[in-house]
């Protein structure tokens, strides 16, 4: 029986909502071309072994605090701070959280306005309306201020229905679109010339490339920003989850779809890139690197698909439907964050609060656009860079110092009767205490000096 605050109805409908959360943007237009120039099937190896002993354990301090408490991140770190002081740190952790999850959703919502206007602008094509299509794919201020609208109304439209039949139904019916229209893509791009040679470089292992600190510190901060870790996300999903249900199992499973599918992406991304060189196109910067992210997405691949014919519309409206479904999961965990603090710790309704909230985040995603040279990489940087790492120390600090051993446990075994005799709980407890945090801090040292 759902809770009067929204709860997921299954263990499917939560995992595919955290795991939709975790899936997005950063998992298809980073992750694999960040292995491929850094060594490989050595590198990946690398992401592994950090997502599953750093990122996994953070992500384990969210679920557990979110759904002992049952509420937003603000209140439920509250809740569980011994004292006056501690209890201020947590608001402020929980208030600067939403903060920077709205300033996320402010850029992702411009950059998957772009993927729509391109989703879109391949659908026009295949109808031949041509000047439609150039329209959607060129850019302009008017196209990136309409679509980015267009992409925050999709995501208040869900939100606005709440837990179970907003980000629940959406999640479940979304997710499993996006895993098959990945599945097609990659089936595929491997049957076309060159596809090979990509797949060599994506796979093939360079341990002396991968095993730079410099570079384990960067992957460690992509599986935190592939997690959605640090803004509260995974807290508030996390307080929408059912006593019943067995927490490590759950985190172990949404950290397990999110690694497989930014692997899985890699086999469409890199292949994709060497057809593309195969067909003439340039996949390399001036520097040698393999081009990334928004060349990579905007030019290199639709330059690929303009060389593909008429499977080439298909392949182009298939890629950027599945961009904009991985935006669009992603996006709804990062209005939920702030609308639920307004809903609980302001009483609005949910209606109320998904409307002034997204209205505000909207202005701020114009006023980026409009200073794009000079506020879009900022806001990119200081909300991932700096933000995130800080607020996943904080969460370490309160599941491994200020909250009671004792209460984790009893929250734990609410699921999981036997939790204190598994692996988990052999490790987790002085791993978010002193390893978590120690690392996250050399992450944030890392971005500020290095
Ligand atoms: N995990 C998302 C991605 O990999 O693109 C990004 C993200 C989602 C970050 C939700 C933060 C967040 F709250």
């Amino acid at each position: 029986m759902a809770s009067a605050r929204g709860e997921f109805s299954s263990r499917f409908g939560f995992v595919m909502a955290a795991a939709g959360s975790a899936v997005g943007l950063g998992n298809i237009w980073g992750f694999p071309t960040q292995t491929a120039s850094n060594g490989g099937a050595a590198f990946l190896l690398i992401y592994l072994v950090l997502a599953f002993c750093l990122a996994y354990p953070a992500l384990m301090a969210e679920l557990i605090i979110g759904r002992h408490a049952h509420s937003n991140a603000v209140v439920a770190l509250r809740k569980i701070a011994p004292g006056e002081r501690s209890r201020v740190v947590g608001s402020w952790t929980g208030v600067i959280g939403f903060i920077t999850a709205s300033f996320i959703l402010s850029f992702y919502a411009i950059v998957a306005g772009w993927m729509l206007a391109h989703c879109l602008g391949a659908l026009a094509n295949m109808l031949g309306a041509t000047d439609i299509a150039s329209w959607l794919i060129e850019d302009s201020m008017t196209r990136n201020v309409l679509f980015m609208a267009f992409f925050m109304l999709l995501t208040v439209g869900i939100i606005t229905g709440g837990v179970h039949d907003g980000i629940e139904r959406w999640s479940s019916r979304l997710m499993p679109v996006l895993l098959i229209t990945l599945v097609l893509l990659v089936i595929y791009v491997l049957t076309l010339d060159g596809a090979m040679d990509g797949l060599k470089v994506y796979l093939l292992p360079d341990f002396k490339a991968a095993i730079s600190p410099q570079l384990i510190v960067k992957a460690l901060g992509s599986a935190f920003f592939s997690l959605s870790l640090g803004v509260g996300t995974m807290l508030v999903y996390g307080s929408y989850i059912s006593d019943k249900e067995n927490l490590p199992v759950l985190g172990g499973i949404v950290t397990l779809v999110d690694i497989s599918i930014a692997v899985l992406a890699g086999f469409l991304v890199l292949p994709a890139m060497y057809v593309a060189l195969h067909n003439g196109v340039e996949i390399f910067t001036a520097g040698g690197a393999l081009i990334s992210e928004d060349t990579l997405i905007f030019t290199v691949l639709p330059a690929l698909f303009d060389t593909m014919g008429a499977a080439g519309v298909v392949v182009s409206f298939a890629f950027f439907a599945l961009m904009s479904i991985a935006a669009l999961t992603s996006s709804i965990s990062m209005l939920e964050v702030p609308v639920a603090y307004a809903i609980e710790s302001h009483g609005l309704s949910r209606r109320s609060a998904v409307l002034a909230i997204s209205a505000v985040i909207t202005l701020v995603s114009i006023v980026i656009l409009s200073n794009f040279e000079v506020l879009f990489g900022m806001v990119v940087g200081v909300t991932t860079r700096y933000s995130q790492p800080l607020l996943g120390f904080m969460y370490c600090l309160f599941a491994g110092w200020l909250w009671q051993r004792n209460s984790i446990l009893e929250e734990l075994r609410k699921g999981a009767p036997e939790v204190e005799d598994t692996l988990f709980w052999k490790i987790w407890p002085s791993y978010i205490r002193y390893v978590c945090p120690a690392v996250i801090l050399v992450i944030f040292l890392q971005a500020l000096f290095g």
